[in-house]
């Protein structure tokens, strides 16, 4: 059964950023530029555009400087607009207006399942979105739209899946799914955390975008340390799976565009390819590129 629209995004950002040391010592690995906006905005855009309207982020120490990001900066506005600067003045003061952004810590670092049921009080019981902010996902694409959709239909928790190369999917949550006569939503029958390729139920990887029934929060209460020795969401999500709590998991496959700035040459992809897109630099990219590799 449905629980009404889904309005709230978590955002998960207290992780440590180690795969970006040294850039990640003293800066959040989120507001590593891709082009001219920090990994985090593409997130809380995508977030927004989808249509909701209260975010969340879970953070931790020396994450001071996302809230700060997407704080109003008088004195630089001042500034800006002194000079008659307004395409800056207006993607400084854009950033400031994606909000209301709350902000919770996560205090220790016990894993991506620890850091959603930080959530918990602001969310309550209502059906709610995670994106996280090592995936950039086209937000013409779509997807988290759709999955509100199929949330809405099902009244279950709905995960976001790829088909890789079977050599990656140790990288991903893995998911074994059936088909859903009629629909184009899949059923999600279990879940395994980052398996080996010889124990991976399928080559479908679980992706950075979800819309969870509050369920899941009793669950992962509940659900001990898994791969890593960190508490999964995954994990969680397989309970939900297979004793059908909280109307169950379904998937949707998504087929558009994705970037992952986890990795640092995924980093270097994403950063090439929005950039060879930009209208004022695009052109001069490409070309230069052209001539660079040859
Ligand atoms: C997390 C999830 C994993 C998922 C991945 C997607 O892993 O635990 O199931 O496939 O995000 O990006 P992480 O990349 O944080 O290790």
């Amino acid at each position: 059964m449905s629980m009404g629209k889904v309005r709230k995004a978590v955002i998960p950002a207290a992780g440590l950023g180690t795969r970006f040391l040294p850039a990640t010592k003293a800066m959040p690995k989120e507001m590593l530029p891709v082009v001219d906006m920090p990994a985090i905005q593409y997130v809380v855009e995508e977030a927004v555009h989808a249509g909701l309207t209260d975010l969340l982020m879970i953070t931790g120490r020396n994450k001071r400087s996302l809230e700060d990001h997407f704080d109003r900066t008088p004195a630089l506005e001042r500034a800006l607009e002194e000079k008659g600067d307004r395409t800056r003045l207006e993607a400084v003061k854009h950033s400031s207006e994606l909000g209301p952004i709350h902000y919770v810590r996560q205090g220790e670092a016990k894993g991506l399942g620890h850091a959603v049921l930080c959530a918990r009080q602001h969310v309550g019981e209502e059906p709610f979105a995670v994106l996280l902010g090592d995936d950039l996902i086209d937000e013409h694409d779509g997807l988290l739209t759709t999955m509100m959709e199929v949330q809405a239909k099902t009244g279950g928790s709905v995960i976001a899946l790829i088909e890789v190369d079977p050599s990656q999917i140790s990288a991903y949550g893995c998911a074994d799914v059936s088909v859903v006569e009629g629909e184009d939503y899949v059923r999600v029958n279990s879940l395994v955390e980052k398996p080996s390729v010889d124990e991976a139920p399928s080559n479908l990887a679980v992706i950075g975008r979800y819309v969870l029934h509050p369920a899941v929060f009793g669950v992962l209460e509940k659900t001990g340390p898994g791969r890593g020795g960190e508490i999964q969401l995954t994990d969680a999500l397989q309970t939900l799976a297979t004793d059908g709590e909280g109307g169950g998991v379904y998937g949707v496959v998504f087929k558009g565009r994705r970037f992952d700035t986890g990795d640092k040459l995924s980093y270097l992809k994403a950063v090439i390819t929005l950039a060879s897109e930009r209208v004022e630099f695009g052109e001069e990219l490409r070309a230069w590129m052209k001539a660079f590799v040859n």
